[in-house]
């Protein structure tokens, strides 16, 4: 006692930021936040089996989570007088007592992850004297319940006590029946499903819920259900509807919004709702007047229907809406569709979304692995409705431009094959802050203009060839952050012409993955004020010098790249931004360091420099007898390794001297030789490099697709060469697909595995079915990873003679027309020889 009141005054004494922690004999930490006064107990994952009874009698909140509780009885929470938030979640409870929450003071109750039965585990009296309750979460405890037995199961909770509930998270069983008592949780604001086994939901089903529900959500059901059109009457007050991950089909979520026609929503959610598992709905799904009918009569703030397989759009029946000034944000991404064919109206329509923030169109309208969802805030500012914002469609007279709504403030159009029909974007004097067009795979880059103030700070046009992009922006100043990761901009550094000088303000800079082995001084003219540069995954050997006039610059990222160790005045640099600013990020994971006598220095610099590095300095490094380390190992033995360093030295340099120019002779015989090898040998080192960074794993060399006529070709006079001399891995659908398999899976996942893709063109080639397909697959897995490569080897026809989908993409296409015979031959072999390693 002597020991914890000692601990309390020094807690006192040091009036307090952190808060006061004492270590009871349970290991549980009880915390005193002494601003609040709030005391909180932290028994979460001890292996506790039942309540600890010895913990001080006043603590406020008892966090009792994952352990291992079965049973709570009436005497467990006697002592606790003052607690108003229990949590045990992540327990094993499958009975409690009737009395066990007789704690008049209980705000917040967690039985979330357990066992209890909704209706045999608990009687209703259990909350009866808790009627302070707010919060209750008896979600994710039916842990199987597949309606084998077919009656109704009562939820016992008592509504007339629960007076101040405003939370209720809960299990939806097979056949539910809430009791008539739940009209009186007064209340009541937020109802969650958050497991359900429902296998029908009518009319009748929330028949007894009170009207001032304002949220329900019923998410992750993964089974699909049958849903009557009226049931969610119940709930006229309604404001947020997120059903989310629960797979109903869209077509059916968007029936259930027959009770909003003509109402106002925060938040329609309905996000990945269709799979293919019922046969009442499509899994492909096509948006009709007649399916919007009740959605485009509601006033929605934030609607997302991403993920959900839309394939088609009728009558342009996306964009009925009859109060599109309602919306603030809008996510339409990763589905099927395209808006080629209504752009011009599509256009006006996002434009007369004068509320509009945030507009999400990406993943579209390929099917792409892994896309990655926005996370939008539920919490919306309702804007002024200024009334001197001319956005009549008269600025539409050029149908060419797309002009920005005026509130819009984030736009994602990541990740969209579209043929382009906008010439320019217009964001003059909107509030468009974030601008993320990365991987927007179109044949030309709008212009983007900006005549009054912009107030753009963050751009992405990664994946796009910035030879394409290059130009097309206005002078931004108040940019800070620049993404153009992926996009060839090797061809543009070294023009040394100054090519950021249309955003001299920024901070942040990521120019990774762009094949750069050089940036001359000019090009980054004018960035004073940089603070993180990122040219990883490049070829640099050297680290620019350019980079030491960034005189703000506090991250570096130079990993994936070739550099074997860093100058000393580059080391001297790092120091001293250090010592000005305080901090230093240096990466230099991934590259080719050297453990030599030459660069002792810098390995010593690795362990001794203030500025903080990645990998805790531990880097592989090649030795001088070619075998590989690890920097920590060898600065263990720095002695060992590098005293004999300076006295070898001279010695070393005359007889380097003397075999330098010998060798010197034999190499430049060697090297003219062997060019070819020697050329072949560090491509596809470097290749298999930067494959490894990124982990991918090809399983075959080379995806061949071709039509009959082109099979012989491919077995005469490919194979051999490819697969017996050069030792790469085709991939060929009349061999390697196994049988049984489905065409298209098989299909996407070869070309996925495939380092590269060669078509065959023949005759016959363009009326193969599965051209599209192939070309769409390959086009997309070049432009997720850019490092395979498109062939095109046209044989016995003309270059007419190849699919559209191709032509579109003739900037990355290597292109071979096979010479009949004689000296070309040898050129073609070695030309495709240096693509495909
Ligand atoms: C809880 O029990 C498991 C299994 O017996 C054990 O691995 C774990 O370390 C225990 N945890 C604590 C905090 O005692
Ligand atoms: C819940 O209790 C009911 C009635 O006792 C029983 O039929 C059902 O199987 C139980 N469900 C689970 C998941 O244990
Ligand atoms: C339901 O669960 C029980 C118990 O696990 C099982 O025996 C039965 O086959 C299941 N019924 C269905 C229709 O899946
Ligand atoms: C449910 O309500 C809708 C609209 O009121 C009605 O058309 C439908 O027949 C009802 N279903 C049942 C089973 O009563
Ligand atoms: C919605 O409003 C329209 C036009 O004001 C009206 O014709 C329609 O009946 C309303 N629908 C409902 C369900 O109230
Ligand atoms: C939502 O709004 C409330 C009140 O304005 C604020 O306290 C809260 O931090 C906001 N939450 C988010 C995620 O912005
Ligand atoms: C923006 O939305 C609010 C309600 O959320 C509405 O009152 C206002 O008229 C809207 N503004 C515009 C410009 O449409
Ligand atoms: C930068 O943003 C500020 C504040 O939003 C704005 O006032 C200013 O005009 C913008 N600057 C430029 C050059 O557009
Ligand atoms: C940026 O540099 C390029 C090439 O040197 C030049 O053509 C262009 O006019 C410059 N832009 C600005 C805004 O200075
Ligand atoms: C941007 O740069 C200009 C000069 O080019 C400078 O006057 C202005 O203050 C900078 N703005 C910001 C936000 O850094
Ligand atoms: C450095 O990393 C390697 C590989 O992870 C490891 O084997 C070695 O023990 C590390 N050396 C030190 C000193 O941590
Ligand atoms: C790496 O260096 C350590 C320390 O000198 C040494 O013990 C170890 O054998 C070396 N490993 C290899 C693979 O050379």
């Amino acid at each position: 006692m002597r020991f914890l009141s000692l601990l309390w005054q020094l807690g006192l004494l040091f009036t307090i930021r952190c808060s006061l922690l004492i270590t009871g004999r349970n290991d549980c930490v009880i915390k005193l936040d002494p601003k609040s006064g709030i005391k909180t107990a932290d028994c979460g994952n001890r292996n506790l089996t039942s309540v600890p009874l010895n913990l001080p009698t006043d603590i406020n909140i008892l966090d009792l989570s994952k352990n291992l509780i079965t049973y709570i009885n009436s005497m467990d929470f006697k002592r606790y007088i003052e607690l108003t938030e229990i949590n045990i979640n992540n327990n094993e409870l499958k009975l409690l007592d009737a009395h066990a929450f007789d704690i008049l003071m209980l705000k917040k109750l967690h039985l979330s992850s357990n066992y209890l039965n909704v209706s045999d585990s608990y009687s209703g009296n259990v909350f009866h004297s808790a009627s302070a309750l707010i919060e209750l979460d008896i979600s994710r405890n039916m842990g199987l319940d597949n309606c084998s037995y077919n009656q109704p199961v009562d939820y016992r909770l008592p509504g007339d006590r629960l007076k101040h509930l405003q939370v209720l998270a809960i299990d939806l069983v097979c056949l539910p029946k809430f009791s008539t008592s739940f009209r009186m949780l007064r209340s009541l604001k937020t109802v969650r499903f958050d497991t359900c086994f429902i296998s029908h939901m009518s009319n009748q089903t929330f028949r007894n819920f009170p009207q001032n529900v304002k949220e329900l959500y019923i998410k992750n059901c993964k089974k699909f259900f049958v849903v009557e059109i009226n049931t969610l009457k119940y709930f006229p007050s309604l404001r947020i509807l997120d059903i989310s991950h629960t797979h109903i089909n869209l077509i059916q979520a968007l029936k259930l919004l027959y009770p909003f026609q003509n109402k106002t929503m925060d938040l329609i959610n309905f996000h990945h709702v269709t799979v293919d598992n019922t046969e009442m709905y499509p899994y492909d799904v096509i948006l009709t007047p007649k399916v919007m009918e009740y959605i485009s009569t509601i006033c929605i703030k934030t609607l997302d229907i991403s993920d959900n397989n839309i394939c088609s759009i009728r009558n342009k029946s996306l964009i009925l809406f009859q109060y599109p000034k309602c919306f603030q944000q809008l996510i339409l991404s990763a589905n099927s569709f395209g808006v080629g064919h209504f752009v011009a109206d599509f256009a006006k329509f996002i434009y007369s979304m004068t509320n509009l923030t945030l507009l999400d169109y990406s993943y579209l309208p390929l099917e792409y692995r892994n896309p990655h969802f926005l996370q939008y805030s539920q919490n919306l500012t309702t804007y002024k409705d200024d009334s001197n914002y001319n956005n009549s469609y008269d600025v539409y007279k050029t149908p060419k431009t797309f002009y920005i709504p005026k509130n819009l403030k984030h736009v994602r159009i990541s990740h969209v094959m579209a043929r382009n029909k906008i010439g320019t974007v217009c964001i003059s004097n909107s509030s468009l802050e974030i601008l993320d067009v990365s991987y927007y795979d179109v044949d030309t880059f709008p212009k983007i203009t900006c005549d009054g103030y912009c107030n753009l700070r963050y751009l992405d046009i990664s994946g796009m060839d910035a030879t394409r992009t290059f130009g097309k922006f206005p002078i931004l100043r108040n940019l800070t952050t620049l993404k153009i990761a992926h996009s060839k901009l090797y061809k543009l550094i070294p023009k040394n012409v100054s090519i950021f000088n249309w955003t001299t303000n920024l901070t942040l800079l990521d120019l990774s993955h762009n094949y750069l082995w050089y940036v001359g001084n000019k090009s980054f003219d004018g960035l004073h004020f940089m603070n993180s540069l990122n040219i990883s995954h490049n070829m640099f050997q050297t680290v620019p010098r350019v980079i030491m006039s960034f005189v703000k610059l506090t991250e570096l990222d130079l990993s994936y790249n070739l550099l074997s160790s860093l100058e000393d005045y580059f080391t001297i640099w790092i120091n001293a931004q250090y010592k000005q600013f305080g901090s230093f990020k240096l990466y230099l994971q991934g590259n080719a360091l050297l453990c030599a006598c030459d660069t002792a220095h810098f390995l010593a610099w690795i362990f001794v420099t203030k500025a903080s590095l990645d990998m805790d300095r531990n880097y592989t490094c090649r030795m001088h007898d070619g075998e590989n380390n690890f920097t920590a190992n060898i600065i263990k033995d720095y002695h060992t390794y590098f005293a004999s360093c300076n006295s070898e030295l001279w010695m070393k340099v005359g007889v380097s001297l003397l075999t330098a120019m010998c060798f010197c002779i034999v190499c430049i015989t060697l090297l003219y030789n062997f060019r070819w090898k020697i050329v072949f040998y560090f491509h596809r080192k470097f290749r298999k490099i930067v494959e490894k960074g990124l982990e991918v794993n090809f399983k075959y060399d080379v995806y061949l697709s071709y039509s009959d006529d082109g099979a012989s070709f491919i077995k005469k006079v490919l194979q051999p060469t490819i697969e017996r001399r050069w030792g790469l891995r085709m991939c060929c659908e009349d061999r390697d697909f196994g049988v049984g398999e489905s065409n298209v899976d098989i299909r996407a996942s070869s070309i996925q595995k495939s380092r590269h893709i060669i078509f065959v063109i023949t005759p016959s080639f363009i009326t193969r079915e599965w051209n599209r397909f192939e070309i769409e697959r390959a086009k997309y897995e070049k432009f997720a990873k850019d490092l395979q490569k498109i062939v095109v080897i046209v044989y016995k026809t003309s270059l007419k003679n190849t699919p559209t989908e191709l032509s579109a993409i003739w900037n990355d296409v290597c292109v071979i027309e096979w010479p009949e015979e004689g000296g070309e031959l040898f050129t073609v072999w070695q030309k495709l020889r240096l693509w495909l390693f």
